[in-house]
């Protein structure tokens, strides 16, 4: 199996760039399907997960072809309205399949994405709002039988969490229902506003996108669009806290540096010296981070996404932090796997106590999920000796090439296929 093997204590120095967001480019592929015709997006990452919602799309009829960052799909007058199990049974976010299949078809099967590595994650939210708007939605042997024969009816939805998922999936239904819509306490985040952006060009009518109520006026007049994916304020942030762990300095271009406000809030109170300019970012760090408290929350909070690097990264501060999970009760996996490198994490329910500790020592540890890897790696941009991170396949769903781009900010650090005897030569065990 492949692991990542990096060697600590380089500063990072230099310049990166990032591309389109997993979580906006996943929804807007399957967008596409409310309306047929060819469609582009540009600034298309090449991750695991693109490639598996690629095979699913495939599998419905849509041709799907990526090159050079750009995504061309054709997506057919008819097709396939059965998401396959095999193919959605490890993404999220196949659950979007069924707003924009019932609002078209009138009828869906998408197999019920089941819990994963962040907890239990239900989609009551995504059902109910359907349900308001004229679905009839039952579980069949763990898939989820969806019929509208009348098409879906425009309606008022009121959420009872912002949920970005459920925001996406009533948008793009409510786009194609017959009436007008709106979607109450809807969530704000930057890429829902860019689905809005993308359907907009495709002819939906919207207004409020952004903002806690989106207002919604049903068409049936919809045309293909071309359209260039936000850019990954994720992976932006990533860099950002690796090049901070570092006492280096980082630029980071294709980014948005408005879109990571608080983070980056979060990293200046942690000692960071931060510069923003239009679609870059430059992070400097301390010689030692300084302790920070932090809690995730829907945008414009802190985004649970970047929780676990900046908990590497407050790992070894100068001090105690303490950090309040709202968002997931499985968010914190990775913990274990920090202590094993020196790290003092205390937990309890949805909060961590870190005692910031002097220095991390390297060891093979395990990503449990794409950012856990991702704070693993910045953990061991500052470890002494060697960490090896197994779980790459976490990782590789949501950065195109991690290595590649840590390797040209100076990280020593590889991919490499382990066996036991590399294990022993590299730790002495
Ligand atoms: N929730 C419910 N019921 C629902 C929907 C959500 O209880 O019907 C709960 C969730 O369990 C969670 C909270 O509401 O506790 C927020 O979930 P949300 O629906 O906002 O998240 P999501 O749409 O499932 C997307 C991203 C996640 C990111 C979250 C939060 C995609 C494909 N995924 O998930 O990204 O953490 O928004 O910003 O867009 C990642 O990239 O590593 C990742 C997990």
């Amino acid at each position: 199996m492949s692991e990542i093997v990096l060697e600590g204590g380089v500063p990072l120095r230099g310049s990166v760039g990032v591309l389109g967001a997993k979580n906006a480019v996943l929804q807007q592929m399957i967008s596409t399907l409310i309306c047929p015709g060819w469609h582009r997006l540009s600034n298309v990452p090449d991750i695991a997960d693109v490639r598996a919602l690629m095979e699913v799309m495939e599998h419905l009829g849509v041709r799907c072809d990526l090159a050079d960052k750009e995504l061309a799909m054709v997506v057919p007058e008819r097709m396939s309205v059965e998401a396959p199990l095999e193919l959605v049974r490890s993404m999220r976010a196949s659950i979007l399949l069924l707003g924009p299949l019932l609002t078209r078809f009138g009828e869906a099967k998408v197999p019920l994405p089941g819990g994963d590595d962040l907890g239990a994650r239900p989609v009551d939210m995504h059902l109910n709002g359907l349900r308001q708007m004229g679905a009839e939605l039952e579980l069949v042997h763990g898939v989820l039988v969806g019929r509208a024969p009348r098409g879906l009816e425009g309606t008022e939805v009121e959420l009872p969490f912002p949920s970005v998922g459920a925001t996406q999936n009533l948008m793009m239904a409510a786009v194609m229902a017959r009436g007008d819509s709106a979607i109450i306490n809807a969530a704000r985040e930057p890429e829902i506003e860019d689905l809005g952006v993308q359907l907009e060009k495709m002819g939906a009518r919207l207004s409020g996108v952004g903002s806690p109520i989106i207002r919604i006026v049903g068409t049936r007049n919809l045309r293909p669009a071309a359209h260039r994916v936000m850019s990954d304020r994720i992976a932006a942030g990533t860099y950002a806290m690796a090049g901070a762990i570092t006492g280096g300095e980082v630029t980071i271009t294709g980014c948005e540096p408005a879109h990571l406000r608080m983070e980056l809030t979060k990293l200046e109170a942690a000692g960071c010296e931060v510069e923003r300019g239009e679609g870059w970012l430059r992070v400097a760090g301390p010689h030692r981070p300084e302790a920070v408290d932090f809690a995730t929350l829907p945008y414009p909070g802190f985004h649970t996404d970047l929780h676990p690097q900046m908990v590497a990264v407050l790992s070894v501060a100068t001090g105690t932090s303490v950090i309040t999970e709202n968002l997931y009760d499985g968010r914190f996996r990775y913990v274990g796997e920090l202590a094993r490198m020196g790290a003092d994490i205390y937990t309890e329910w949805q909060h961590a106590i870190v005692r910031g500790v002097e220095s991390l020592s390297g060891c093979p540890v395990m990503a449990t999920d794409i950012r856990a890897g991702a704070a693993l790696v910045i953990a061991g941009l500052v470890a002494d000796g060697v960490t090896s991170i197994g779980g790459v396949e976490h990782i590789d769903r949501g950065y195109a090439d991690l290595v590649h781009d840590l390797s040209g900010l100076g990280a020593r650090i590889r991919r490499q296929d382990m066996n036991n005897d590399d294990r022993t030569r590299l730790f002495g065990w």
